[in-house]
């Protein structure tokens, strides 16, 4: 008998992806999936197929959830508020409120669930790890206001005031989140895994870094610099770049996520653990920059004036050694994901218009 796979979230970017893939694998898919604005500004997306089983529906609503759960085999939990806007709560009511609540339900209605995957974050770690010269490891918390407004980007050791040496961050690495979103991901990550096995649910979290690719909503302002630098250089506008350029990023495909759920859901290794999930290399923001740049044949520069933003991240690349030992190889190439994105982004309705408001975000 086909089994059925439940996708909160499902109407979104790495949902609707993991649903093809489950969809020629034979499965049933159905979506739970509020549809909510900003990321979808049209209802519901022409890119989903026909196959799926909608359900339009809240993760905090005991209904909505009870309903979509019933019958399911499997459930990829991947609905969340992901966003920069200071509401605070609302970070927590959807991301940790709406997990606890799914288990919630298993447990009281005895449901069957073989497997939960959970979608966590890279942004747990916050600034992740570093090593200073005397060979200590480091977890450091966000930089100051007052650093920031000097310019000094980078972490200095206190006890020599040298640079801190970003380093490849590990799933043991100590989580020091700094903002809503990644506490909130912490939050959910710990409801799930205590929960699962305290109740026998085979429950496994994948901590993404920056994910790419079609689909990904160019209104989620939480998506990173891809749709910055793209939005940017179809509209004939400069993006800024932050600070001096030099931040390292982790960004991985789209294919090789879903690639990821998949190998997980597929292996009983994989329960009740916790995965980075990310491309195994690294890229500057300024290097990123200048590989959108070439693959749009734009020679539009980007804007580098030490700009900065309170909160946001210096350094952060994922190990991806533990997945590895699963079988997990990422293979997609990073123009693959800016190609991909940009001949997709500029099929969306009213794509003039859009774009023209969006590059100058
Ligand atoms: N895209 C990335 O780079 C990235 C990186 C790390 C982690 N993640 C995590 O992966 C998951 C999927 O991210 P995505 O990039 O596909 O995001 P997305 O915004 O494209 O998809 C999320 C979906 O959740 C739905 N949703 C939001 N609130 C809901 C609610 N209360 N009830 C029901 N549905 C709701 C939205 O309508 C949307 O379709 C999220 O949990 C996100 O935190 C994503």
């Amino acid at each position: 008998m086909k089994k059925t796979a439940l996708i909160t979230g499902g109407a979104g970017f790495i949902g609707s992806h993991t649903a093809d893939a489950l969809l020629k694998k034979g499965y049933n898919v159905r979506i739970l999936d509020a549809f909510t604005k900003p990321v979808h500004q049209y209802g519901i997306p022409g890119y989903l197929a026909n196959e799926i089983e909608v359900l339009r529906g809240d993760v905090r609503k005991r209904k909505n959830i009870y309903e979509a759960l019933k019958g399911a085999d499997v459930v990829f939990h991947f609905a969340a508020f992901q966003d920069y806007l200071p509401v605070f709560s609302r970070y927590f009511d959807v991301n940790a409120t709406g997990t606890a609540l799914l288990y919630e339900l298993i447990v009281k209605h005895n449901l069957p669930i073989q497997k939960l995957i959970l979608a966590s974050s890279q942004a747990v770690y916050g600034e992740g790890t570093y090593r200073c010269n005397n060979g200590h490891t480091v977890c450091p918390s966000q930089r100051s206001i007052k650093s920031l407004k000097k310019h000094q980007w980078d972490f200095v050791c206190p006890h020599d005031g040298l640079a801190l040496k970003p380093q490849w961050t590990n799933e043991e690495a100590k989580r020091v989140p700094h903002n809503s979103y990644g506490i909130s991901k912490v939050a959910q990550e710990s409801i799930a895994l205590n929960l699962g096995k305290r109740y026998s649910i085979p429950t496994v979290a994948l901590r993404y870094s920056i994910v790419q690719g079609p689909r990904q909503s160019p209104f989620n302002l939480y998506s990173g610099v891809l749709r910055v630098f793209v939005t940017h250089l179809l509209a004939g506008t400069s993006p800024t770049i932050y600070e001096d350029g030099k931040q390292l990023r982790d960004f991985i495909n789209i294919y090789d996520v879903v690639k990821a759920n998949i190998l997980v859901l597929e292996d009983a290794r994989a329960d009740y653990q916790i995965f980075n999930v990310g491309s195994g290399k690294t890229w500057t923001v300024r290097s990123f920059f200048d590989i959108v740049q070439k693959q749009l044949n734009s020679d539009i520069p980007p804007k580098i004036d030490k700009t900065f933003r309170v909160g946001d991240t210096r350094h952060i690349f994922s190990d991806i050694n533990k997945i590895k030992k699963l079988g997990f190889a990422p293979f997609r190439r990073i123009e693959e994901s800016i190609g991909e994105y940009a001949k997709w982004v500029q099929t969306l309705p009213h794509f003039d218009k859009l774009i023209t408001s969006l590059g100058k975000t």
